[in-house]
């Protein structure tokens, strides 16, 4: 079984990040032939400083091997030491049906954002497509807001199928239920773009700053609060242990703690998780050469397996 899945870098990793994608994505290494990379293609649509771009991918790695990465296991790479991707996204694009990528979502939302509508925005979710196809991938962890962008590349898949016979597999989301949508310090889903983020591995400053701008209701500390209108308690629920939650709802129910005294219990929660991570990265960032060889070796990886179905793509289409 293949299980792929890729992470722009443009910009820190968060922990809607770590549990829509990371952490399943990490736990799954174990069960087959996982391919990670780091989607600097992707990320060229939004970032055009190359300092930044380079800076950002390696930190996007160090910080995937920080959370569990076992590159024993899965090939960690950069999308871009497989140049035969943009091939196969080229001639994919040549049977995608422009209503097909019209309907796209994130296309709509980020030139509602601002974004400037390049090409390379518009068919974003070809080369999507090809990243996924290129590996013969089964299985794909992401987080919910990349759920149409595999079931467009399902329907590119049957589309290239029905034109040239049997040349691709078609691959599977794997969302998990109860982090498809992790919510922001404003209650809106955690983004980078949306600067409600709580990062991973931001200092103790840092980390507790972000906690503490939670947004909550005015409620006085002698107040009943309601445990399930809460990001707070939410976001907590997402690291404790079942008794932690149920102790934490009952807090909430029975009055008499302020949200302020909740937000530190989610701060401990949240640097104790994080801290056996913390030191593997200071580990890793310590040896210098390591990061290179990890991308090089999982390069090769990747070039083998995209290799033999660019030969099958090319033979089916008459290149
Ligand atoms: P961002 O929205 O911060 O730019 P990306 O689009 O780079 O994040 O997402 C990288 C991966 O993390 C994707 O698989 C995405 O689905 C997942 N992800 C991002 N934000 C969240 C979130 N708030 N909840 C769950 N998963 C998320
Ligand atoms: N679009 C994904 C994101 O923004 C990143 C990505 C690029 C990806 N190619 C992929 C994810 C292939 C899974 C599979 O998060």
């Amino acid at each position: 079984m293949r299980i792929l899945s890729g992470i722009q870098p443009s910009g820190v990793l968060h922990i809607g990040n770590y549990l829509g994608m990371m952490r399943p994505a990490i736990a799954l290494q174990a069960e087959g032939e996982a391919f990670y990379f780091i989607a600097d293609y992707h990320a060229l649509t939004s970032l055009k400083d190359p300092a930044t771009l380079r800076e950002n991918g390696r930190r996007a790695a160090i910080d995937f091997l920080a959370c569990g990465l076992d590159p024993e296991r899965a090939a960690l790479f950069r999308q871009s030491d497989v140049p035969q991707v943009t091939e196969l996204a080229w001639i994919l694009s040549t049977i995608a049906p422009m209503g097909l990528l019209e309907r796209a979502h994130s296309y709509k939302d980020k030139i509602a954002r601002g974004m400037s509508a390049s090409a390379g925005l518009f068919t974003y979710p070809v080369l999507m497509a090809a990243d996924i196809l290129i590996y013969d991938s089964d299985i794909v962890p992401v987080g919910k807001d990349q759920k149409q962008h595999i079931e467009i590349t399902r329907d590119l898949a049957v589309k290239m199928n029905e034109t040239y016979g049997e040349i691709f597999k078609l691959p599977e989301p794997r969302i998990q239920a109860a982090t498809e949508t992790v919510p922001g310090v404003d209650g809106q889903k955690m983004s980078k773009s949306y600067g409600n983020t709580i990062d991973i591995f931001g200092d103790e400053k840092a980390m507790r700053k972000q906690v503490m701008n939670i947004v909550t209701d005015s409620s006085p500390v002698e107040a009943a609060k309601d445990p399930d209108k809460s990001t707070i308690f939410q976001l907590y629920s997402l690291f404790a242990t079942s008794e932690e939650t149920a102790a934490m709802g009952e807090a909430f129910r029975g009055g008499g703690t302020g949200y302020g005294d909740f937000k530190k219990q989610l701060f401990a929660k949240l640097w104790d998780h994080f801290e056996p991570m913390r030191k593997h990265r200071e580990e890793l960032l310590r040896d210098k050469l390591y990061l290179d060889n990890v991308l090089s070796r999982g390069a090769q990886c990747a070039n083998e397996a995209a290799d033999k179905v660019m030969a099958r793509v090319r033979a089916a289409v008459g290149l």
